[in-house]
């Protein structure tokens, strides 16, 4: 399916229904590019994760030099953070409106989140817990520090992050890692000898850990 309307549902976006066709019973996977990517980008590695999933996939709404974004940012690493909380919150809302005009449920959201896409997943994850009941985050940092962290308990996380990402550097997202425990997320934490590229072993180790199978 695909949406263009406005308010609410005020995303470009993509609703790929559960193959089983009980939307309402299945959880929902929320994809989210990287820079310069669009609503298809995830569909397939969607589908490869969580096959029996309903699948929403919105473009983000800035254009950094004709590429979509889901918030700006001032330089490479370092955010407009006043646009990012504005973002996060539009996000946020939007899911909601897209769970009652799809009919799937609210509460077993999983983003997935890659890159500029995993960083306003983080940023959801802190500034409105509770939308997401779990985060895939492929190559995140620390997109904001709140003023209090937020309660996390039973939220889990995967974050997978390279040891090489010249973007991304592994101490940032070490720190990120560190606030989501002590914000009492449920997270598994990945180090992978690459860089920012996603690899296989990203693949198989998001697909494991959102089916609950041993890798
Ligand atoms: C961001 O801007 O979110 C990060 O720098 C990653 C990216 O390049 O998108």
């Amino acid at each position: 399916m695909n949406a263009t309307s406005s308010t609410p549902l005020d995303f470009i976006h993509r609703f790929v229904p559960a193959p089983g066709g009980d939307v309402a019973a299945a959880s929902t996977v929320l994809l989210l590019h990287g820079t310069g990517g669009n609503e298809d980008d995830l569909l397939d590695l969607g589908r490869a994760i969580a096959p029996e999933a309903n699948l929403l996939s919105p473009r983000g709404k800035i254009s950094e030099n004709g590429m979509p974004r889901f918030f700006r940012r001032l330089a490479e690493g370092i955010f407009d953070e006043a646009d990012l909380i504005h973002r996060t919150h539009e996000l946020s809302d939007f899911i909601a409106a897209a769970a009652k005009h799809y009919g799937f449920s609210p509460d077993s959201i999983t983003a997935l989140g890659y890159s500029n896409g995993a960083n306003i997943a983080a940023s959801t994850l802190l500034l409105r817990p509770g939308v997401l009941s779990g985060a895939i985050l492929l190559r995140a940092m620390v997109p904001l520090t709140p003023e209090s962290l937020p309660k996390l308990e039973g939220t889990r996380v995967f974050l997978s992050s390279g040891l090489g990402d010249p973007i991304l550097p592994i101490s940032n997202a070490r720190t990120l890692a560190r606030m989501l425990q002590d914000a009492g997320a449920e997270l598994t934490f990945r180090e992978l000898p690459t860089g920012h590229q996603l690899t296989s072993t990203d693949v198989d180790g998001a697909r494991a850990w959102f089916n609950q199978t041993p890798t």
